[in-house]
């Protein structure tokens, strides 16, 4: 990939909540890591200095080293400070754009962070191509990408006035993870799984992503979203994408999302039978949500993908908030053995592969073997292909780096994103009733018949790594 580097770093929102929770960590990382060296250009409303902004900056960070246990590096953070810029200004006005041209001076190729609501992305993106600030730039854009098909097809009309596609990068950070990268490796750079990887073998698939947390002190945005839109839309069809597409030709970026694409193509548009929606209790005493608030803080259903190789194997997939642990994992189960030639072996099946996407990174697979002893009896045993901690790159650093570099691979098309879109259309205005969970629980008891007598499996907390 030869695309010239971002020689500048744009980002709108920059006294926002994303800014702090993510950008500026990622920033600081990639000064120490890689030694980012371009203007970085903070662009808000709200009346600051850039004085104010640094200082936001050093909270941000230090926040986050905290979380990590150790302390901030403050000789990165001194270079990060010292590449700080900030314009203030209403995102309606020109003088706000002409303020920003200024600020770029002899920056040629910005890259442009909107991290900022949708409805401005309009706004915004006309008024950096009228201040001459949009020639030979790129614009990363955050999630949610639109809120159903028709609005997200509207954006990327909008953003294609000023940008060509190969210049548009949106951002779902799960593509960033470094489980969600080992996924995708370990599929394809091993040739063991492809003649097993089909419905001849497997028997159901199974992506649990579980939050312990509730929605405190973001009520008021996920009353707008609702666990469809906010992590099965993108974070969790992504995932099932790369679990189930065909291998790609090339590892370029377009091979890559030209599998995703049919894949996507590929998974039945919902129904509202396919899905059960939950809501916990308490969520309607949460500051900013609506007392009588239908939208869902847990989502099971059941995806069917129409190709060969996957025809008649569910795709079964849940999130929620207040469940019993925070985790995401994926269940490959593949088919018991045609005869029992050994002992009857009890269900749940215990060939499978499991993959834990988050917080650590597990890959591992299920076999059976036999009990030392006379009698010809076995006992289930995993075996562990990787286990860490996951904690090497945060998913904001490798992806802004590559955005800079020009890099789209792991970014989402705007064929992909409609796509994606398409599968959830019909099941987002609530046609059916949110059913009650106790928080602390696996969701409504609806959830379970979706999967059927086998039902789910639930993510454990994680064994320490064997030595
Ligand atoms: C975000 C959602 O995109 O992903 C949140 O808006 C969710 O609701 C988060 O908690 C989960 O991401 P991670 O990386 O913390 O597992």
């Amino acid at each position: 990939m030869t695309n010239p580097a971002s020689d500048a770093l744009v980002f709108f929102g920059a006294t926002g909540d994303l800014a702090y929770k993510q950008i500026f960590p990622a920033l600081l990382a990639m000064v120490a890591r890689d030694g980012l060296d371009v203007p970085i250009i903070g662009v808000a409303h709200a009346g600051w200095s850039v004085e104010q902004l640094r200082q936001r900056a050093h909270d941000s960070v230090a926040e986050a080293a905290k979380k990590t246990g150790k302390g901030v590096d403050e000789a990165a953070f001194a270079k990060l400070a010292a590449h700080l810029r900030y314009v203030d200004g209403d995102y309606n006005e020109a003088a706000t754009f002409a303020q920003l041209k200024q600020t770029l001076g002899a920056a040629k190729a910005p890259l442009h962070y909107l991290a900022i609501p949708p409805a401005l992305f309009g706004t915004v993106v006309t008024s950096l191509k009228a201040a001459g600030c949009a020639d030979d730039a790129r614009v990363v854009v955050e999630k949610p990408f639109g809120r159903d098909l028709a609005s997200a097809q509207a954006l990327n009309r909008t953003l294609h006035t000023v940008f060509p596609e190969s210049a548009i990068f949106r951002i779902d950070h799960y593509l960033g993870k470094e489980a969600v990268q080992n996924l995708l490796y370990f599929r394809f750079a091993n040739s063991v799984l492809e003649p097993v990887w089909n419905n001849r073998y497997v028997d159901r698939v199974q992506i649990t992503m579980a939050e312990e947390f509730g929605v405190d002190g973001r009520g008021s945005f996920y009353e707008g979203v609702g666990a469809i839109r906010d992590v099965l839309q993108n974070h969790l069809l992504q995932v099932t994408s790369l679990l189930a597409m065909d291998a790609p030709i090339g590892s370029d970026p377009a091979a890559l999302n030209a599998e995703k694409l049919r894949l996507f193509r590929a998974m039945r548009p919902l129904q509202p039978a396919d899905v059960v929606r939950g809501q916990f209790q308490g969520y309607r005493e949460v500051s900013g949500v609506a007392p009588d608030s239908d939208v869902e803080t847990f989502v099971a259903l059941r995806l069917a993908i129409d190709t060969w190789r996957w025809a008649g194997v569910p795709f079964l997939i849940r999130a929620g908030k207040k469940l019993p642990l925070t985790t995401t994992q994926v269940m490959v189960d593949m088919k018991a053995p045609p005869l029992s030639v050994f002992d009857a072996i009890a269900a749940p099946q215990s060939n499978y592969f499991r993959f834990r996407l988050s917080p650590q990174v597990v890959i591992a697979e299920g076999m059976r073997v036999k009990l030392p002893g006379e009698a010809l009896r076995g006992e289930p045993v995993e075996l562990i292909a990787r286990h860490h901690s996951g904690v090497e790159m945060a998913p904001y650093e490798r992806l802004l780096g590559d955005a800079l570099r020009g890099d789209n691979a792991l970014f989402t098309s705007d064929e992909c994103v409609e796509a994606a879109w398409r599968v959830v259309d019909n099941v987002l205005d609530h046609k059916d009733a949110v059913r009650p969970y106790a928080p602390g629980s696996w969701g409504p008891p609806e959830a379970a018949a979706l999967a059927g007598d086998e039902g789910w499996h639930d993510p454990q907390p994680e064994a320490a790594p064997p030595c």
